[in-house]
């Protein structure tokens, strides 16, 4: 649907809500996974209610999904409890598992989790606005994120499959596990960001306790029962509530091994300071990000534009590598901006199911109206929205707002808007975005565009060491899933790829002897009688 005047047919009635898209029954979650039990909860719940709206005879309502349980702290301890007990302080039957064994589990889950894949893509449209082919695409990637997973550790136990022998001590060197990791994914990629987490931390050997986003819990429901029949009990367990209820008391008890957590910093300082030994909790975090895009004189437009308008508003900016911020030279301003807003106009607003839908309504309560503030900073001190009817809102939806020119002072200059608001900044020596780079408190990634090479090489050599990726004439991203995706300052902590992750998630761990007879003896019957699961030269095939 294109909606060229206005925004007011934008949002279905029910009725005319395609019947493969409906849900026609709100979904009651009262059960969750603790200690390989699916456990009913009683107590109160949480109403989810969807960022689409249905126009009724009451007017403009969002669509009421279900809800879910608001689980305490007794919940969160007796998860806790199950997630310490299936470790057995590495004893467990999961960490004691040999690698083959758990990758045949994890494959098994793989197979049972596909089986869910069209009610999780409906779930992903419902709960968090994504449009449907994003949506496919978010389940199709982790699927192939836990395949990449798979080989990545095969490889790796290959490498760990020999003796080393150095300076007359033989050694044989392997990864092993940490024991509970608490995960905590985004909003934005509830499914894809939690698995990136979630599946490596556990076929490692791990146990796990997974509170899924405030936003994007329903749909992981119908992978519940997977969990429950694809591993030995409480090695997954789930929790879901008020963060500081259920959380709180699983940092305070110091049970804690890994805290994975997608988020805010601020959110994660807390976490941390309630760990009573700091030193013993390894962080893997994923945080805030205002990554810039700066055009060159010499860009190739088409292409800054193109990569531009993906980059700050797929799914409608909110993504942490999201474009959050251009400076565009003052000598291509005016055409960059032409042409970019004639784009940003161009793009097709709508439901998440429907065909060729790019904009859909914003998940986070009062997120229009947080936008429409940041807007009026803006043009309070001298900025304007150049696009055509740019943060024209209706309920839950906000038309894309190109806000220019925009300059340091005002709030869209520093904050991370995470929503479908585009602050330009003209520039008229390089030194200035340099120094926005510079001097933020982020540090994730950067998009240069350009095609002088030796501008270019200039760039990157000072960039590489301010932020982790540096993108040419390419938009922000974190794929391939197995390049590195990290970020300095208060944007990461800890690397993430396919293979990284297999490493934050474990320690090095070996076992070493002098060489001399009665060792040389000792460690060639442990291999040739295969009486060990750690010291074994065994390689997977
Ligand atoms: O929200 C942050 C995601 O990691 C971004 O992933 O660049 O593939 O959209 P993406």
């Amino acid at each position: 649907m294109t909606l060229i005047n206005g925004l007011s047919g934008l949002f279905p009635q029910e009725g005319n809500i395609p019947e493969e898209f409906t849900i026609s029954d709100p979904i009651v979650q009262r059960r969750y996974l603790c200690n390989g039990e699916m456990r009913i909860w009683d107590g109160p719940m949480q109403e989810v209610l969807s960022p689409v709206c249905v126009e009724s005879e009451h007017g403009l309502q969002q669509r009421v999904l279900g809800s879910y349980p608001l689980l305490t702290e007794k919940e969160s301890l007796a998860a806790l409890e199950a997630a310490c007990s299936a470790y057995g302080n590495g004893c467990g039957t999961w960490p004691a598992m040999s690698v083959e064994e758990r990758i045949r589990h994890i494959e098994d889950f793989a197979f049972r989790m596909k089986e869910q894949r069209r009610e999780v893509v409906k779930l992903l449209m419902w709960e968090i606005g994504k449009n449907l082919p994003d949506a496919e695409k978010e389940f199709d990637r982790t699927v192939d994120y836990i395949h990449d997973t798979v080989d990545a550790l095969k490889d790796l136990d290959r490498t760990a499959s020999r003796m080393v022998i150095e300076q007359g001590v033989i050694g044989q060197i392997r990864r092993a596990p940490l024991g509970v990791v608490l995960c905590m994914g985004p909003y934005n990629y509830p499914l894809n960001e939690t698995f990136t987490t979630l599946i490596p931390a556990l076929i490692m050997g791990n146990t796990i306790i997974f509170k899924p986003p405030k936003l994007g819990v329903l749909l992981h429901q119908p992978l519940l029962e997977a969990f429950r029949d694809s591993f030995p009990p409480g090695v997954v367990n789930t929790i879901y509530g008020d963060g500081q209820s259920i959380i709180g008391p699983l940092m305070a008890s110091g049970r804690i091994d890994v805290l994975a957590f997608i988020g805010s910093s601020s959110v994660a300082d807390i976490l941390k300071k309630q760990h009573p030994k700091p030193h013993r909790l390894r962080c893997i975090l994923g945080l805030e990000a205002k990554n810039a895009a700066i055009v060159l004189p010499d860009a190739n437009l088409d292409l800054a534009v193109q990569e531009c308008v993906l980059g700050s508003l797929s799914f409608n900016g909110q993504r942490c590598t999201a474009l959050k911020i251009l400076f565009v030279h003052r000598k291509r301003v005016d055409s960059f901006l032409g042409r970019f807003c004639e784009e940003v106009d161009r793009l097709i607003c709508g439901m998440p199911w429907e065909a060729g839908v790019q904009l859909t309504p914003l998940p986070e309560a009062g997120k229009t109206g947080y936008l429409s503030d940041l807007i009026e900073d803006a043009r309070s001190r001298g900025a304007r929205v150049v696009n055509h009817r740019g943060g024209e809102i209706r309920g839950t939806f906000m038309r894309p707002a190109v806000v220019y020119p925009v300059s340091s002072g005002m709030r869209l200059y520093a904050e991370e808007q995470f929503g479908p608001v585009i602050p330009v900044c003209p520039f008229d020596e390089t030194e200035e975005p340099m120094r926005y780079v510079t001097e933020s408190d982020y540090g994730q990634q950067v998009s240069i565009f350009g095609t002088d090479p030796d501008v270019i090489s200039g760039l990157i050599d000072v960039l590489v060491n301010q932020v982790c990726r540096v993108n040419v004439n390419s938009q922000c991203q974190r794929g391939p899933d197995r390049f590195p995706f990290t970020g300095r300052k208060d944007s990461a902590e800890g690397t993430l790829s396919v293979s990284d992750a297999l490493r934050v998630f474990t320690i090095r761990t070996l076992v070493a002897t002098k060489q001399n007879q009665t060792n040389n003896t000792l460690i060639g019957t442990i291999l040739r009688e295969r009486k060990s699961r750690f010291l074994t030269t065994d390689f997977i095939l």
